[in-house]
């Protein structure tokens, strides 16, 4: 009886063989001598391929007809049509990571659903059927593709980044087209070949996986393939966009305390992220981390974000914390005193017209528009860096009074951020900046308004910093301040 199985697979297998090379020449013999399907999770032995229980798992059979040359009329010999309900006898419901959620998630995903999503080739050659969009196939290969450095993971033909550029390039089948950002002087690291192949199907909620010899950032680490949609984030809210959905995250439990980083709770896949903070935190946090964080590659050991947009510190960007401005600033851009932030309203491309995301930009640390010492400076003209794409430029850096801002005197009688931008820095003998009194680094602290003092951290300040520490009790409300609040000097 064995035996007789085993004759009707060689002679199936071989009928197979036949039909294959009929269809293919004589580059597929070459392929199944290169033994790579049997090193697949399809082809493993014991945990492979099963649909027809006649057959060992991992059996060519259970995808292609075994009755091979006799009367198949799909392609390849399959045995049933060559589409994603082949996938789905086995790949219905979610996978051991949970990072394939099942049929019913894909097929609402962008992926699934987008006319353009077809591999454009040319290696492996483009994708000419006309039902090719949205397949699995235009992403995974069923018997595992390799290259010199042996199989690729995960049943994928391209690894990392080269997978999704693949489409996402100006020559590529989708619209957005992410590698003229993968060329800019600064990049979020995706195509640096030193960290290349770190990133694991199975390393999520593991902080190891995201710190020293292990850090790594690719594209999968964001983006979940078979769940996400297209939709970005809306402006005013700190919610993640539907492009991050499926992707695995870190949950951040304040308690009461100023300053301090939160408890994390890790996510899986199979979750969904609420905050966009929550994905970056999986890798800019202390729970990747610990209390010594990695250099950036634009200069300097990295502060910590989890810390600096702890809710409960006086002052920060509301990324997580509420809208605690009470109606004071003047905003522009659609921007208001009452809305929330995501990271990447700050972090993204420098050229306004590339694709949304953190994946590169032309200026450092990723940011859209420039900060740096002369931001604000009445001699610079600086109305096109990153503080004024949402803070007016007249109101904080020209002369002119009685505009709504905390920083006045005489219960907002005169605008005193007008008065010092047409004043000099007396240390530095130029013109007051922005960055003579507030953070370099803009994310949030336990103090009024991301004012710094000379004895902050020295990766905070940026200018020729005019407050002193001893200054600081002496504030009183937004909009009453004066002379003798600061003991500059100039007064
Ligand atoms: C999990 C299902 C599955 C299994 C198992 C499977 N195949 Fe396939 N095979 C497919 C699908 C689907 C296609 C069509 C792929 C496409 O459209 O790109 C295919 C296509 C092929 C082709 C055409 C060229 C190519 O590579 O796309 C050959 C040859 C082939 N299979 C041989 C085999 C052999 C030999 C085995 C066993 C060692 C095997 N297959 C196991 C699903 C499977
Ligand atoms: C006959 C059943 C069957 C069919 C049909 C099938 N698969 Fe699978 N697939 C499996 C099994 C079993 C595994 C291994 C699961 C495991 O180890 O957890 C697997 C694993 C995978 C993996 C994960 C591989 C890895 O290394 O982690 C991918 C990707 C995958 N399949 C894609 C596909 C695609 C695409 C199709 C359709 C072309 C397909 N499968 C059709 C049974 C099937
Ligand atoms: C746009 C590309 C793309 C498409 C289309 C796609 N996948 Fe994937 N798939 C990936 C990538 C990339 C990974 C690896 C993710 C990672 O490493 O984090 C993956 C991983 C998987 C895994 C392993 C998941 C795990 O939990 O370890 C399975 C199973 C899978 N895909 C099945 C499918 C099936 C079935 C389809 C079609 C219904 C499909 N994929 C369509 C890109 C794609
Ligand atoms: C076979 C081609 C193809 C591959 C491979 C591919 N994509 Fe896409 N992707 C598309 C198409 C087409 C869309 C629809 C929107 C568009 O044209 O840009 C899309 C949409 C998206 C979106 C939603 C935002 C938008 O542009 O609408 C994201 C995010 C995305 N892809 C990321 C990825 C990532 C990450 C990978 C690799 C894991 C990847 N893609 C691989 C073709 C592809
Ligand atoms: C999977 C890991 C990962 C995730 C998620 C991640 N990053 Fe990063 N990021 C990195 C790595 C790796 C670097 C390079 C330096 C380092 O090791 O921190 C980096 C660097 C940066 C830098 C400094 C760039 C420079 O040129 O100095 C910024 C800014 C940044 N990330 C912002 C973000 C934001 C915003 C998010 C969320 C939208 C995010 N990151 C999510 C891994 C990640
Ligand atoms: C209001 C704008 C803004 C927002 C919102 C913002 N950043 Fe930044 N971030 C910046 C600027 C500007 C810098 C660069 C500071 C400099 O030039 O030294 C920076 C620097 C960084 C760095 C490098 C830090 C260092 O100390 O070297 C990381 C990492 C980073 N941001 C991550 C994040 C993450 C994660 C979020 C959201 C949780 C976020 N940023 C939100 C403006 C912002
Ligand atoms: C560190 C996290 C991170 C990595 C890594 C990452 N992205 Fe994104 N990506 C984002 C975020 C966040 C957004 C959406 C921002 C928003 O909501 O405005 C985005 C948006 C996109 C979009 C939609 C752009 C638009 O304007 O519609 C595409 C397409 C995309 N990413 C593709 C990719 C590809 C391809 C890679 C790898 C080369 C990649 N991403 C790597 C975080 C990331
Ligand atoms: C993408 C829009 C955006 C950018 C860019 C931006 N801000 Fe803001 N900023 C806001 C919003 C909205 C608020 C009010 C809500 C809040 O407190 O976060 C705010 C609040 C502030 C506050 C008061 C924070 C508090 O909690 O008291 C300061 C100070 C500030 N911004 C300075 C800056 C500086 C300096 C820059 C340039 C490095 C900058 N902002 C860039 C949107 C932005
Ligand atoms: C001489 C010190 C100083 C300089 C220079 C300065 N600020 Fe301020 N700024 C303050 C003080 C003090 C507050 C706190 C106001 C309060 O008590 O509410 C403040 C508050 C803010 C706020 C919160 C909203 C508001 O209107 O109160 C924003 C936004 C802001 N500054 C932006 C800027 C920008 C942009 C620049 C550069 C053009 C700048 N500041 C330069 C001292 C300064």
């Amino acid at each position: 009886m064995e035996n007789r199985v085993l004759r009707r697979i060689a002679k199936a297998s071989a009928a197979l063989i036949a039909v294959v090379i009929l269809i293919l020449g004589s580059s597929y013999v070459v392929w199944a001598r290169g033994g790579l399907y049997s090193s697949t999770r399809h082809g493993d032995p014991t945990s492979g391929v099963r649909r027809d229980s006649a057959l060992p798992r991992g059996d060519c059979g259970h995808c292609h007809s075994m009755h091979g040359a006799g009367g198949t009329t799909t392609d390849f010999a399959l045995w049933t049509a060559d589409n994603n309900q082949l996938c789905f006898t086995c790949h219905f419901g979610q996978s051991s990571n949970a990072i394939y959620r099942g049929s019913s998630v894909y097929e609402q995903s962008i992926h699934e659903d987008d006319s353009l999503m077809r591999w454009p080739g040319p290696e492996p050659p483009a994708r000419m059927e006309p039902d090719a969009k949205g397949k699995c196939v235009n992403c995974h290969t069923p018997h595992g593709w390799g290259d010199s450095k042996g199989l690729m993971p995960t049943l994928l033909f391209k690894r990392e980044e080269e997978l999704c550029l693949g489409c996402h390039k100006v020559a590529g089948s989708a619209q957005e087209k992410i590698d003229t950002q993968m060329n800019y002087q600064y990049t979020h690291q995706m195509t640096n070949s030193q960290l290349e192949g770190r990133h694991h199907a199975s390393e999520e909620i593991i902080p190891d996986s995201f710190s020293g010899q292990n850090r790594h950032n690719e594209c999968a680490d964001c983006h979940n393939s078979h769940v996400h949609t297209r939709d970005l984030h809306t402006q005013g809210s700190n919610r993640a966009g539907g492009v991050l959905r499926g992707s695995s995250f870190i949950e951040a439990n304040y308690g009461s305390l100023p300053d301090t980083f939160p408890t994390f709770q890790p996510r899986g896949q199979i979750f969904d992220i609420q905050f966009e903070y929550q994905l970056c935190f999986k890798c800019h946090s202390y729970w990747a981390y610990g209390s010594f964080p990695p250099f950036a590659p634009s200069g300097g050991q990295q502060t910590d974000p989890s810390i600096e947009f702890n809710p409960n510190n006086v002052s920060s960007h509301n990324v997580i914390q509420a809208p605690n401005l009470n109606g004071i600033g003047v905003f522009v851009n659609g921007w208001r005193w009452d809305f929330q932030m995501v990271c990447t309203d700050c972090h993204g491309s420098s050229n306004a017209n590339d694709p949304k995301g953190p994946h590169g930009s032309q200026l450092p640390f990723l940011v859209k528009a420039r900060w740096d010492v002369t931001s604000g400076q009445r001699t610079q003209n600086t109305s096109s860096h990153l503080c004024f794409l949402c803070h007016d430029f007249t109101t904080y850096a020209q002369r002119n009074d009685n505009r709504n801002t905390g920083f006045s005197r005489n219960n907002f009688g005169e605008n005193l951020h007008g008065l010092h931008a047409n004043e000099d820095n007396p240390v530095a003998n130029r013109p007051i900046g922005c960055m003579d009194c507030h953070s370099k680094v803009p994310h949030g602290i336990n103090r009024r308004a991301l004012l710094v003092t000379s004895s902050d951290p020295a990766r905070l300040l940026g200018g020729t910093v005019l407050l002193k520490q001893s200054d600081v009790p002496n504030w009183g409300p937004s909009g009453n301040w004066d002379e003798g609040d600061c003991t500059v000097v100039c007064h």
